[in-house]
């Protein structure tokens, strides 16, 4: 009888384990808030993510960098037709980044050209988007300069 008892103590045991290595690790809430600020809010993918001919964008290359599909009414000088890659945010350090979300600048006071909004995130939002940005894969055209 106390063997059986083992046994199926053991039996359990083993369940339990496998069971938790096939849990998905716990998700990371600021992470999480990044993901619903760049794919709800801000919609960061209109621009940074390539769209068929559907319009739908394209799956695998989230935020992987795009040549826009709009042109400004009126001529704007300083207009950049190519929203890079951010995915992996591969040329931005942590500061800059949040920095550009939160003040509309770095922090060495670049600022990036229209139609990039100047966007006002609280810190806290900015670093979650930053966070998120740093947990996708970045794309192979990424490393290419933007301007
Ligand atoms: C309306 C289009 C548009 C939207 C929406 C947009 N961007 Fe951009 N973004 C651009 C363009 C165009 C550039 C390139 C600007 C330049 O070359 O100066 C850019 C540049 C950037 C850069 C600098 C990238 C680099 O490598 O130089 C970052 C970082 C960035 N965007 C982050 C974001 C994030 C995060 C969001 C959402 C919160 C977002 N953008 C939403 C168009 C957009």
């Amino acid at each position: 009888m106390i063997k059986i008892c083992m046994a199926a103590a053991g039996l359990i045991g083993l369940l339990a384990l496998s069971w938790a290595a096939d849990k998905p690790p716990a998700s990371d809430p600021k992470i999480e808030r990044g993901k619903y600020l760049i794919d709800k809010v801000a919609l960061c993918g209109d621009c940074h993510t390539p769209h068929d001919e559907q319009g739908e964008p394209i799956t695998g290359k989230k935020l992987q960098g795009a040549a826009l599909a709009f042109e400004p009414t009126v001529p704007v000088p300083i207009w950049a037709a190519l929203a890079p890659g951010i995915a992996g945010l591969p040329r931005w350090s942590d500061a800059d980044a949040v920095a550009l979300l939160s003040t509309g600048e770095s922090t060495k006071g670049i600022r990036v050209r229209p139609p990039m909004p100047a966007y006002r995130l609280t810190r806290q939002d900015a670093e979650a988007v930053v966070s998120y940005l740093r947990s996708l894969p970045a794309g192979a055209d990424s490393k290419k300069a933007s301007h």
